[in-house]
């Protein structure tokens, strides 16, 4: 995972990316649909969260790409609703693992695409 030099954010986002392995983990070891279920959500409230945190501090700052950096988190936020503990049980340990893993890369490729971008204005903010 990228840093963005903002420690507020890198570590929400290293957090995030630790819970994604643990779920990632325990699908590949083959945890029944419950656990992945309770997981899947604690996962998915931590995003949102850090989500809403980011967007108040783009808001904030009237960072010039926030439009497309929210719908970018709403989609993300929608597929990491999606990997419920059915859909994740219904893979098997392989093809869920590989889904978790691939929601992973997208949330860095998210990361490295705005969030870096708008790091900057973020600091400037919070030093003004
Ligand atoms: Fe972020
Ligand atoms: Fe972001």
């Amino acid at each position: 995972m990228i840093e963005i030099n903002f420690p507020p954010l890198d570590s929400d986002h290293r957090f995030l990316m630790a819970m994604l392995d643990e779920l990632a983990r325990a699908a590949r070891e083959g945890a029944d649909a419950n656990l992945l279920e309770d997981q899947s959500l604690e996962v998915t409230a931590s995003l949102e969260s850090h989500f809403a945190k980011e967007e108040r501090m783009l808001e904030e700052c009237l960072d010039a790409k926030r439009g497309q950096h929210m719908a970018r988190h709403a989609e993300l936020l929608d597929s990491m609703s999606a990997m419920n503990g059915a859909v994740l049980s219904a893979l098997g340990p392989v093809g869920a693992y590989e889904r978790v893993m691939s929601f992973a890369n997208e949330l860095a490729l998210e990361v490295a695409a705005f969030d870096l971008e708008a790091a900057p204005g973020i600091l400037a903010l919070q030093k003004s």
